[in-house]
């Protein structure tokens, strides 16, 4: 195991009726808040109404940012820094999912910043200061409630990047588990695909943690649990509840830190969003039976054969070759158990014409990969996925 800090300054309000906090967390930090909030989800299942009202009786003055797009664009993040700039904005505040959290995320961290927002995304080193961010989480997926991360596209030139700094952790979130009942089934999927793709990229590197792996397989075993169960039933408390920790725990860097770990399928799939304005988890359960496919050989086989005997409860007596594939199998049977398509034709691209630029795109860093791909490994894979 190699060395490491590890530190996760988020306060986490978990639980039914969390809520009644927001007062008091946001006044810690001022009484101006910019409210960040997508195409209308947080007002049709009222918690919109719940936050507001708890401004108003502790006399906290907000303004709002509405219409953050899933694969938030940089044009939105540029109107939120102008409202913060004009307003004196104290507090971030997202509600909604990862594409929320991670505008209001740069919003927060372009407010200070003298030059265009897009030069954070592409350069966080350059970050003067972040504005305090409190997430309340409303769809269980990308872990941004309790990660530095953020993810912005500029769709003019189909970039789609991911940026990272300390500060961009929120200060506090809530995660009430009710919140996500009103998620619809695909995004429930997406979401959950979304997870175990989180804990994937993590699981599958060459330098292991023992600790850090077993950690994984349970948090895997997690979701394969409950993904299904919250798409039969969407106020399954359990199921949501389950899922809704599994997502922050998958990327808070618990699992991650003393292990070397670069991602591979991210790098992909942001590629296929980028192109196709996809949805994240969608894509990555695309790409994921293709790339273990790809990435399967007699170095990788023994950490595929762990994959099959300690998730997919497979005997461990068969020869490793076969446990790889049959866990390859049911990881893609899992994700059509819960609706998602198996090929990229189903979620519109229908030929290979930005292979070639997507490829060349995606595979800057895949060089230090759990195994290394090449532009030409990763066309194969968009190929092998169509
Ligand atoms: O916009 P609204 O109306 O709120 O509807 C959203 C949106 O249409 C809806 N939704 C969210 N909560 C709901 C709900 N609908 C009903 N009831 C609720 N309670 O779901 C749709 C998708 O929302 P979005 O925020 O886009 O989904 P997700 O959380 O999956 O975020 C995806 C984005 O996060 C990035 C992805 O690339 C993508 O841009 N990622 C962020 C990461 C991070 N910050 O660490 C890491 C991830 O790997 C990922 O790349
Ligand atoms: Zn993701």
């Amino acid at each position: 195991m190699e060395n490491f800090t590890y530190t996760i300054p988020t306060t986490i309000y978990f639980g039914k009726g969390q809520v009644k906090q927001i007062g008091d967390i946001v006044s810690q930090y001022g009484k101006r808040v910019l409210l960040v909030y997508g195409g209308g989800s947080i007002k049709r299942n009222g918690i919109y109404d719940d936050v507001t009202a708890i401004f108003k009786e502790n006399g906290i003055t907000y303004f709002e940012l509405a219409g953050v797009e899933p694969n938030p664009r940089i044009t939105t993040v540029r109107k939120g820094v102008e409202i913060c700039r004009k307003e004196n904005i104290e507090v971030v505040l997202p509600i909604g999912g990862g594409s929320t959290i991670d505008c209001a995320k740069v919003i927060a961290a372009a407010t200070s910043y003298s030059g265009d927002a897009w030069d954070i995304v592409l350069d966080p080193s350059k970050v003067v200061s972040v504005l305090p961010i409190v997430s309340i989480l409303t769809l269980a997926a990308t872990g941004s409630e309790m990660d530095t991360f953020a993810v912005i596209s500029d769709m003019d030139s189909n970039d789609k990047i991911g940026t990272s700094h300390e500060d961009m952790r929120p200060k506090a979130s809530i995660l009430d588990p009710t919140y996500t009942f009103s998620v619809p089934a695909y995004q429930t999927a997406a979401g959950t695909a979304d997870i175990m793709s989180h804990i994937m990229e993590c699981y599958f590197s060459n330098v292991q943690g023992y600790m850090q792996d077993r950690m994984a397989e349970g948090l895997l075993k997690t979701c394969i649990e409950f993904g299904v169960k919250a798409i039969a039933k969407p106020d399954d408390y359990e199921a949501r509840a389950n899922l809704m920790w599994a997502s922050s725990w998958a990327i808070n860097n618990f699992i991650k830190l003393g292990k070397a770990v670069e991602w591979s399928v991210h790098p992909m799939e942001h590629q296929l969003s980028a192109y196709y304005d996809i949805t994240h988890g969608v894509g990555l359960a695309i790409l994921t039976p293709h790339w273990m496919e790809h990435v399967l050989n007699d170095n990788t086989v023994e950490k595929f054969k762990e994959f099959g005997v300690n998730v997919w409860d497979l005997s461990k007596d068969e020869d490793a070759y076969t446990i790889a594939h049959q866990a390859i199998q049911k990881t893609r049977e899992y994700f059509v158990a819960m609706g998602i398509p198996t090929t990229l034709r189903e979620v519109g691209i229908v030929d290979d014409r930005y292979f070639d630029v997507m490829a060349e795109k995606a595979c800057a860093g895949l060089e230090a990969a759990f195994v290394p791909l090449t532009k030409e490994d990763v066309k194969a894979i968009y190929q092998k996925a169509l």
